[in-house]
């Protein structure tokens, strides 16, 4: 685990039914919803304290599709890794790392480059559950849409057992955040 002062959280939106995507990747039952900018909940709030970032290869390339449709740059200003087995064409103006294999590798680079902030593990569910199961992730924080899709990309692949530590709202998502307890409880 991090210390106390910096954590390592696995921040989403999820469906009520557990999925962070549908099974072609799509994210509207997310993005058409209300967001109150000023909650607590907010995002831009969370990443006011995050240090660095890593996500597995469809977020990317979800984020890559999304920029090619908008026009915008790379999104994020701390430093980023990428989990791939696959050559990956880096975007120009971020600071975006390639990395593969065990995570607690990639971890202690992250937790070296947020210099004392929060790293945020993007996900998707696989990586969540993988640095949950190495014990190197704090905090599950969601954001639950008030929808089902009966199918898709999961939100945590694996079990993890979490104990609920705060709750709210913002727009029209329940919030929850989640200490992750030790993977043998
Ligand atoms: N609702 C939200 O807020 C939210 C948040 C995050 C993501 N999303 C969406 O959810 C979906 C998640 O997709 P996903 O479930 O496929 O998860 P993902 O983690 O984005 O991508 C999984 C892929 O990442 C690579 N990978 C993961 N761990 C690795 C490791 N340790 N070493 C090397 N490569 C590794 C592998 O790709 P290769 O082997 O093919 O390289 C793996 O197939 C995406 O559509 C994303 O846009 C939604």
């Amino acid at each position: 685990m991090t210390s106390s002062a910096a954590k390592t959280v696995y921040t989403t939106a999820t469906t009520l039914d557990g999925f962070i995507a549908t099974d072609d990747h799509d994210l509207g039952w997310l993005l058409s919803r209300r967001l109150d900018e000023d909650s607590p909940w907010s995002h831009d709030r969370f990443m006011a304290g995050v240090g660095a970032i890593v996500m597995g290869r469809s977020t990317f390339d979800w984020v890559e599709r999304h920029r090619a449709e908008s026009g915008d740059a790379w999104f994020y200003t701390q430093p980023s890794w990428v989990m791939t087995h696959r050559e990956l064409e880096v975007p120009e103006g971020g600071d975006v790392r390639v990395a593969s294999g065990d995570v607690a590798a990639v971890h202690a680079e992250m937790v070296e480059a947020a210099g004392g902030r929060d790293v945020w593990v993007v996900g998707g569910g696989g990586l969540a559950a993988a640095f949950a199961a190495a014990g190197l992730l704090d905090e599950v924080v969601l954001s639950i849409a008030p929808v089902t899709i009966g199918s898709g990309m999961p939100l945590l692949d694996g079990k993890v057992e979490l104990e609920l530590l705060d709750s709210g709202v913002n727009g029209e998502f329940l919030c929850a955040r989640y200490q992750v307890l030790p993977a043998s409880t």
